[in-house]
């Protein structure tokens, strides 16, 4: 069972222009809409690829519903908690260049004191022992910074195995808790460890450095140069499919989806860290925040390698 804990999800809205006007009027061209946010996006990858997962959060308003209405549309099964405030939306502006969106990230609702405990109160009933509880992404407001620590302890003690996929504060917070496996890209390794991560060797020592934290598997992702993985199994580097990407936004949460499909599937950490190649790459393939289609995974995966490397 794979359990992802969302936070602070939302409602991720994208527009295209030809070109961005800054102080003027845009022509829209098309707009997508999706539900966003690390756990879920894990949650809905995991599923689609035939794991049995559960996303749990805050979820509020009508943009909350959406949320709900797009895992309902999946058939990806959730048990969120309701709060009083809106669930987040960010708008993201795409022109038809080359360079990257201009992005809006809102901090998403306050949380009251009793809907933190309600969600505490939900992990404990939902926490399957030996399975994985799943934390990611941004800390909304009214909760102190600490919150993925207090999770990942929670669901410690009630014999889970825990994921951090998250960066800055949260990321650097949650950490100290010890949990199992960590998926830092290479900008969220050098601010957590304050030194560069760009290079192979820069890559593969940061690796081992945050395993030295007490964190047992760490996957340290590059984007179109693949990751390392670092476990008590041993290190692997591994390389992405080619492909043509058209937008990498979910790669990393997809990428978990996999590993955690097939880990959960009996499969072996190397064959697992292919299959997060795979799934990594599959959404990089597609449009927005679109996430990856099953028959794509299997596509890609004979050309997902991983060499042993310690
Ligand atoms: N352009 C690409 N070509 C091939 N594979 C890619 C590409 N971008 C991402 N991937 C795959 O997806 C994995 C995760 O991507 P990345 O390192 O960009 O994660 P991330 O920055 O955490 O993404 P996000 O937080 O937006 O989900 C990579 O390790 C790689 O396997
Ligand atoms: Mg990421």
């Amino acid at each position: 069972m794979i359990l992802s804990v969302t936070l602070n999800p939302s409602v991720d809205r994208a527009i295209h222009v030809e070109q961005l006007k800054l102080y003027d009027t845009n022509r829209v061209l098309r707009t997508e809409t999706d539900a966003g946010g690390k756990g879920i996006n894990l949650s809905r990858v995991a599923d689609e690829l035939g794991a049995k997962t559960l996303a749990t959060g805050f979820v509020g308003g009508g943009p909350g519903g959406f949320v709900k209405s797009v895992l309902d549309r999946e058939g990806v099964p959730y048990d969120f908690v309701e709060v009083d405030g809106e669930t987040r939306i960010n708008f993201s502006v795409e022109d038809a260049g080359e360079d990257p969106p201009t992005t809006f990230n809102s901090s998403g609702p306050e949380i009251a004191p009793e809907e933190w405990a309600e969600l505490q109160a939900k992990c404990r009933r939902l926490a399957r022992r030996g399975g994985w509880a799943c934390m990611g992404g941004s800390v909304p407001p009214g909760l102190e910074k600490s919150a993925h620590r207090i999770l990942i302890e929670l669901f410690r003690e009630l014999g889970c195995r825990t994921l951090l996929d998250a960066d800055g504060e949260a990321l650097r917070h949650g950490i100290e808790a010890g949990p199992n496996l960590v998926k830092p890209n290479e900008k969220e390794a050098e601010r957590l460890l304050g030194k560069p991560a760009g290079t192979d060797e820069e890559a593969l020592a940061a690796a081992k450095e945050i395993r030295e934290r007490g964190v047992s598997i760490v996957i340290l992702s590059r984007g179109e140069r693949g990751a390392i993985l670092a476990c008590d199994e041993g290190i692997w580097r591994g390389t992405s499919p080619e492909i043509e990407p058209k937008s990498t936004i979910g790669s990393g949460d997809s990428m978990l989806g996999g590993f955690l499909w097939a880990l959960e599937d009996g499969r072996s950490v190397e064959e697992a860290f292919r299959w997060g190649l795979a799934a990594g790459a599959a959404t990089a393939t597609t449009d927005s925040t679109e996430i990856a289609r099953k028959p794509k995974v299997e596509e890609l995966f004979p050309r997902a390698f991983a060499e042993r490397i310690d």
